[in-house]
């Protein structure tokens, strides 16, 4: 059974309910966050509650806790949940009005929900031959580094990627790569990784740092910079990365082969530095 947590309470998942008038149900008036959790560590909780802050100031939504009490609740329920690796989700929306009505109630009373999922990283026959995706203009609104739950958007451009028997839908606004429809997209050529900056354009994920970050540590040739839908259909290999989905090779793109149309040589690097990184560092709580 999983527990949950809603407004103050620790409760069966299956029995956590809200008001129908709550401003997550009407308007998608809300901000959340996925936490991945190994060996029941919360990976970069610093970092994922300051992404939190982030949103939560963007949507001009007070924050309910401090991180302490933050990192409290989620201590608590990573413990009442089965699994040594889990996914902890939690979303926070502007609560219950009386009435509807778009502008903000005048007094909030906010809703706050953490559960916990498994945490289910790709099977290896993903990372062995690699995965497809389509691509699709970026028809999203101008603040994606905010993580909200109006995510009707992404949803609609995921669901092209199911149709086609796809993994992820890539995103292209004004002729550059954006991101994914819920994943941070590099791009690899001639032996350098491309990737687009962190703006209001894309979620700031907290993968994608990770991936920078062990691209530096190795001596891996990164450009952050704007990336062209033309370089993206040329790269060597691509990539798609996300808490969840960790670091996945994309070798088809729109029915046609990304370079030799198997995962490449970066991607085996990476991938190795990425599972080395969590032996030793996530799972120590890093
Ligand atoms: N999504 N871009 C978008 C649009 C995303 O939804 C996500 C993650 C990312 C990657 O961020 P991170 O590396 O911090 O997971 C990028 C989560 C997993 C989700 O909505 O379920």
């Amino acid at each position: 059974m999983q527990t949950a947590y809603l407004n103050g309470t620790l409760l069966p998942l299956a029995e956590a309910r809200v008001p129908a008038m709550d401003r997550g149900f009407l308007f998608g008036d809300g901000a959340y966050e996925v936490i991945p959790v190994y060996s029941r560590r919360p990976f970069r909780l610093s970092e994922h509650l300051r992404r939190l802050r982030h949103t939560l100031a963007g949507i001009r939504l007070e924050n309910p806790h401090d991180d302490a009490e933050w990192t409290r609740l989620i201590d608590e329920i990573i413990a009442r949940n089965e699994g040594e690796d889990q996914s902890v989700y939690l979303q926070i929306t502007r609560g219950a009005d009386t009435k509807r009505n778009h502008a903000f109630p005048a007094v909030v009373t906010p809703t706050v929900f953490i559960m916990s999922e498994p945490l289910v990283t790709p099977p290896p026959a993903q990372r062995d031959t690699g995965i497809a995706a389509v691509s699709a203009p970026d028809v999203r609104w101008l603040r994606c580094d905010l993580k909200t739950t109006s995510l009707l958007a992404n949803c609609l451009l995921r669901q092209l990627a199911a149709d086609a028997g796809c993994v992820e839908t890539i995103l292209f606004r004004d002729g550059f790569l954006t991101e994914g429809a819920a994943s941070n997209i590099f791009v690899v050529k001639n032996g350098a990784l491309l990737a687009p900056p962190k703006n209001h354009l894309m979620l700031p994920g907290i993968t994608y740092d990770v991936v920078l970050e062990l691209a530096a540590s190795h001596g891996l040739k990164c450009e952050v910079r704007d990336v062209l839908e033309e370089e993206v259909r040329a790269a060597d290999e691509l990539w798609m990365t996300s808490s969840t989905k960790e670091v996945l090779p994309i070798t088809v793109l729109d029915g046609q082969a990304i370079g030799a149309g198997k995962p490449g040589p970066v991607f085996r690097d990476m991938y190795a530095w990425y599972q080395n990184f969590k032996q030793k560092v996530m799972r120590g709580g890093g």
